[in-house]
């Protein structure tokens, strides 16, 4: 059964370990990231654009997806599905499909409008019991259409929102969406720290997990992130596993044209990522 993201992340929080979002595209990409979850008895948070949620046939789909593979893979591993970077009625959508989280990133609003928005959301999930995650301060880079600058939250702004009763609060730190350029700055620990210092108990999430190095993941943990997103990451591992399969022109021997075996690479390399991935954040053993 599907569960909110509250209680793994007040874990996560007291614990000092971050569990991971991992954003799906599909069957094989679901299937990957619950079976590793469930090896390693980690808890884990299934993340869905509004993007995805379109490629995926929409969320009704998802819901029976995702609910049929907790039942027929026998996952016992609290699992959250959530919705990612959000509009107010894509939450709303979520929330009618049966998602058992949501985020709804009023970031691009003025924060009057941000707080408005969010305020009327937190109501709905908190008589539904669903996770809610709010978003102060743009995460940079694009994303399913969504440009942001990557520009650092206001600390006073973050406390503002989570004092509204979301249950986790991303807060831009000089993360951004995709591969890191070159001359990243890095993260702003000094943004993170005020803002940990105000939201208090409260989980910070950090996007943009993709390419961000092992120390400044294990930092930001030991600052209050307690939930990390990644997507990209899980991308490149698929193309780069299914590029090696075809240039080794495996699709044309015997029977390796059976999609069952051409995207069989792909899915392994996505459980490799979200292993990887689950060790650095240290959700490993914490289901
Ligand atoms: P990356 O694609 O950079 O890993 O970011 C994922 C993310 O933050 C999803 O919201």
């Amino acid at each position: 059964m599907l569960v909110s993201a509250k209680e793994m992340l007040t874990k996560a929080k007291a614990g000092k370990y971050a569990v991971g979002q991992f954003n799906i595209n599909n069957l094989e990409w679901t299937k990957s990231i619950l079976l590793t979850a469930q090896e390693l008895n980690s808890p884990v948070i299934l993340g869905v654009s509004e993007g995805a949620g379109k490629y995926m046939c929409g969320y009704k789909t998802i819901v029976g997806m995702v609910n049929g593979m907790l039942e027929e893979l026998g996952i016992t591993v609290p699992v959250a599905l959530h919705l990612d970077h959000g509009s107010y009625d894509g939450a709303l959508a979520c929330i009618e499909a049966g998602f058992s989280s949501v985020m709804f990133d009023g970031s691009h609003y003025p924060i009057d409008e941000n707080v408005a928005k969010t305020t009327e959301l937190v109501k709905i999930c908190n008589e539904k019991g669903i996770s809610i995650e709010a978003e102060v301060g743009s995460i940079g880079g694009e994303e399913d259409g969504v440009v942001g600058a990557g520009e650092c939250a206001d600390p006073d702004e973050c406390k503002m929102i989570a004092d509204l009763g979301v249950t986790m609060l991303a807060a831009g730190i000089g993360n951004i969406h995709g591969k890191y350029p070159e001359n990243w700055a890095g993260l702003s620990f000094e943004t993170l720290d005020a803002v940990q210092q105000k939201t208090g108990d409260m989980p910070l999430v950090l996007h943009g997990g993709t390419g961000i190095p092992a120390e400044m993941i294990q930092k930001a943990i030991s600052l209050g992130v307690s939930k990390i997103n990644v997507n990209t990451e899980c991308q490149l591992a698929f193309q780069e596993a299914t590029r090696k399969y075809i240039e080794a022109g495996k699709d044309l021997e015997g029977k390796g044209f059976d999609p069952r075996k051409l995207l069989a690479p792909g899915a392994e390399a996505i459980k490799a990522t979200v292993k990887e991935k689950m060790e650095l954040f240290g959700s490993v053993g914490k289901a």
